[in-house]
């Protein structure tokens, strides 16, 4: 008889921000058909709720406190945590020029603070298990365009993501930048623009891709663009 044991104890545990909607949705969705235990984060309480099969944990991505506490409460419900995803973010799709300088802010703060205070209160929990972060960057993090300051905040999370890798490494824990082109989600209150668009699961399938690798493996960069998509 064959020695061979396949032990799938402990559960993975997955943390998302922005988990009701998009990328972020179809990440828990995925992570829940492989088995994983996921937490989603996310401001409307009633959208949030619609994710099934994870524990869900209202909150603002730019409020420390409330990101501390789903870190927390996380960990106390799963045991551990193991991954975390940056995915909640926005853009004002409009140039510098025109923009309302409160919905700028509230971009800057969602799309740049936010990924930075995951990171702040969930790597002591994360050094524990020799976890992962993986931030949702952008296409738009590695390209300029004029006045565009969704631009500017991505190309924030692209520079996050390899200084945070830098202060984590020697703990053990993966840092993984995913940079989308054009999906078609909620992030498009008119839908994307008119070409090829990736869905949310398309993405959703890289981020499990990049969480999935073996220990001692850390995927660092991935952009990932429809075919097609010229810029
Ligand atoms: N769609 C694209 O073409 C595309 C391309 C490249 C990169 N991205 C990036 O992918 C990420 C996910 O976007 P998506 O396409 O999935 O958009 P989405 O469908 O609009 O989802 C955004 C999610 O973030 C949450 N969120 C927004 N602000 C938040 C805050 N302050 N605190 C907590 N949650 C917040 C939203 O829920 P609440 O509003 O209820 O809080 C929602 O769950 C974003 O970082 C975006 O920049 C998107």
């Amino acid at each position: 008889m064959s020695g061979y044991v396949h032990t799938v104890w402990p559960v993975k545990t997955t943390l998302i921000t922005g988990g009701s909607s998009g990328i972020g949705a179809a990440l828990a969705k995925r992570l829940v058909a492989d088995g994983q235990a996921v937490a989603v984060t996310g401001r409307d309480k009633a959208r949030l709720a619609r994710i099934p099969g994870v524990l869900h944990l209202p909150g603002d991505s730019t409020d420390y406190d409330a990101v501390l506490d789903a870190v927390t409460a996380t960990v106390k419900e799963y045991g551990r945590l193991d991954h975390v995803v940056a995915s909640a973010g926005f853009a004002t799709h409009d140039r510098l020029t025109e923009t309302d300088p409160d919905r700028l802010r509230d971009m800057i703060l969602t799309n740049v603070l936010g990924p930075a205070l995951l990171v702040k209160a969930a790597l002591p929990a994360l050094r524990e298990t020799r976890g992962r972060i993986v931030l949702v960057g952008s296409v738009a993090g590695f390209i300029h365009s004029p006045g565009n300051m969704y631009s500017v905040t991505k190309w924030a999370v692209t520079a996050l993501a390899e200084n945070t890798r830098m202060l984590v490494t020697g703990d053990g824990v993966g840092v993984t930048l995913i940079a989308p082109g054009r999906v078609d989600t909620p992030f498009w209150p008119d839908g994307p623009p008119a070409g090829p668009a990736l869905s949310g699961d398309d993405i959703a399938g890289t981020i499990a891709w990049g969480l999935a690798q073996p220990p001692g493996v850390d995927v660092n960069t991935v952009v990932v663009r429809p075919t097609g998509q010229p810029t």
